[in-house]
């Protein structure tokens, strides 16, 4: 996995959510539903195996502070034809500081295939 070598990586990294005003620290390489337990983030989740789309978020700063996708990511995410910045909750590390956005269920930017 890229990121810091594991001497020089912080030991906390901040997660903001800007829309909502809500901000928090969590533990390097925690995932975002890791942290959601614990601060109660504006992320919905269900199936949390990348497949059901519901823990969508947009990735406002910080790409490069996340955990690689994964194929079962990258697929959920094409059959959406989702947006080059949005990532699945679920499947997602934080490496860095990061600026995210919920992507609700309802979103018309979603386009599932028939
Ligand atoms: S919770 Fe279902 S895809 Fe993330």
């Amino acid at each position: 996995m890229e990121g810091f070598p594991l001497s020089d990586h912080p030991k906390t990294v901040k997660i903001e959510f800007p829309l909502a005003d809500q901000t928090c620290e969590v533990d390097y390489d925690d995932t975002l539903v890791d942290a959601t337990f614990r601060y109660e983030l504006p992320i919905r989740y269900r199936c949390e195996r990348a497949v059901c789309t519901t823990c969508l978020v947009e990735v406002i700063e910080g790409q490069e502070n996340l955990s690689p996708i994964e194929p079962r990511e990258q697929q959920t995410l094409a059959a959406i034809k989702a947006q080059p910045n949005w990532r699945l909750a679920c499947q997602v590390s934080v490496m860095g500081d990061v600026k995210l956005d919920y992507v609700p269920i309802t979103d018309p930017r979603r386009k599932r295939e028939e």
